[in-house]
């Protein structure tokens, strides 16, 4: 089968790509029946996950009240860090052993739902922690069955950590992050009510926009599934299998709903914005759900994983933090100025999207064209410039190369082989742009 050129056979590759698409509901009031849902998927006594700003807004009250009035028993957790870490994935595993709950429902952004998911995994089948978590990190062991219901309710709209089935943390004693990936700790149900956004920071809500758009940039950009080398058997497809047919549909959407909407929504929001922001993270989640990210994020758990002094105004000024949006986007335009050439036609659309004037341009200069379109969005909206915004230097090369080189389901999912040198110089590349 081949749609279109770029996803023709390859002698040993897949022939074959899965849609897991995850179960959602949309719209304003939505977080008003989760009480119901809950009730539906068998719940009776329930965990809430949020963090301690989340704890203090809207729409936890409006999920609590809820899920009391279909008289569910409610317990909150409300102690879930920013940008989670080991430590405390395992603080919330413990408070989900102790409570003998029935279900779950986590209310907040990417930390929270990933929290959620990994104290859901850790409760039901207890085990050494580094046991779920991506090899070569940690040792890949296949989650072992289903977990109890869980219901994702997003507040934020970049991680779409409602669609899919990782749970991303810093491991601190290696100053890395990784994740868990399995479909079974994906949630049952996605409730997105984008009224929630409106409390968003601007500077949380670029990141937010920038993640989305790095999501999908990168599944559209990403390997084709046909060149992925086929797997042994049906069960060992993996979920990130490349740029997909399915996943392609999703993705040029959102970037243009993102390209349409990002700066205007971090620098003077309408209210509408906020609908097309929170469909264009829903579709982008969908999109790297089944394809998969590729450099960019493999180059951002570095890039958080070793921060130094930085701490953006918008999050919790606790701890040094470079926010997941903002160290993948200081990337993306470095990595898309070399990955062009490899498929220049994807890159060149994904400009056209994001709302770049293509007049008079070539289909082959797609990746700087595309690169060139990101920078200007970035600068509107207050990103940092490269990674010299965010506290690094030409002399953390080597460390930031290495922590990356790791990453190498991502690094493997781009659209070209990258060497550790050619790793390096991307780095090097992002350090300044303007
Ligand atoms: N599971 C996945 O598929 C996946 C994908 C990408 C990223 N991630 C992970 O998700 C995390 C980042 O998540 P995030 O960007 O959604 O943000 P977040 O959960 O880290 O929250 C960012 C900040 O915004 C605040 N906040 C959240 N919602 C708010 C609201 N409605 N109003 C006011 N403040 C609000 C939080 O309290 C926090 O201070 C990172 O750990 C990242 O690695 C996960
Ligand atoms: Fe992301």
């Amino acid at each position: 089968m081949s749609f279109s050129a770029y996803f023709s056979n390859k002698p040993g590759g897949d022939s074959i790509f899965s849609v897991e698409a995850p179960k959602i509901k949309f719209g304003r009031g939505s977080l008003g029946e989760v009480g119901d849902d809950a009730k539906a998927l068998g719940m009776s006594r329930v965990a809430v996950y949020t963090d301690p700003r989340v704890a203090q807004q809207e729409p936890i009250a409006k999920v609590v009240e809820s899920l009391k009035s279909n008289r569910l028993e409610v317990e909150v957790y409300d102690q879930v860090a920013v940008e989670p870490t080991d430590i405390s994935f395992k603080q919330g595993s413990l408070f989900a052993s102790e409570g003998k709950f029935d279900g779950f429902v986590s209310v907040g952004g990417g930390s929270v739902m990933d929290t959620c998911k990994a104290s859901n995994l850790y409760s039901c089948y207890p085990t050494d922690f580094l046991d779920y978590v991506n090899a070569p990190i940690g040792r890949a062991v296949p989650v072992p069955g289903k977990l109890k219901p869980h219901i994702a309710c997003p507040t934020t709209f970049g991680t779409a950590s409602e669609c899919t089935g990782i749970a991303i943390f810093d491991l601190l004693e290696m100053e890395a992050k990784t994740g868990i990936v399995s479909p079974m700790i994906r949630a049952d149900l996605g409730v997105l009510d984008p009224s929630v956004l409106s409390s968003l920071p601007p500077l949380v809500r670029a990141a937010n926009g920038f993640d989305v758009f790095s999501h999908a940039c990168e599944s559209i950009t990403a390997r084709p599934y046909t060149h992925r080398p086929a797997p042994e058997s049906s069960q060992k497809r993996p979920l990130s299998q490349g740029a997909n047919p399915y996943s392609d549909l999703a993705c040029l959407e959102a970037i243009n709903l993102i390209g349409t909407h990002i700066v205007q929504a971090v620098n003077d929001p309408l209210e509408e914005s906020y609908d097309a922001l929170m469909f264009a993270g829903m579709l982008a989640g969908i999109g790297f759900g089944n394809a998969g990210c590729h450099l960019p994020h493999g180059m951002s758990y570095a890039v958080a994983g070793l921060v130094k002094d930085y701490s953006p105004e918008g999050w919790p000024t606790d701890h040094n933090m470079v926010p997941h949006g903002i160290s993948v986007i200081v990337n993306s335009p470095a990595v898309f100025r070399k990955t062009g050439p490899a498929c220049a036609e994807r890159h060149w659309k994904a400009a056209a999207a994001m709302g770049a004037d293509l007049t008079d341009t070539k289909v082959e200069d797609g990746g700087d064209i595309l690169a060139e379109q990101i920078l200007g969005m970035m600068r509107e909206t207050g990103i940092p410039n490269g990674l010299s915004g965010v506290g690094y230097s030409i002399d953390d090369l080597d460390a930031l190369t290495d922590r990356s080189y790791a990453q190498k389901r991502l690094i493997d999912n781009g659209p070209m082989p990258i060497s550790r040198e050619d790793l390096k110089e991307l780095f090097s590349d992002a350090m300044n742009y303007w």
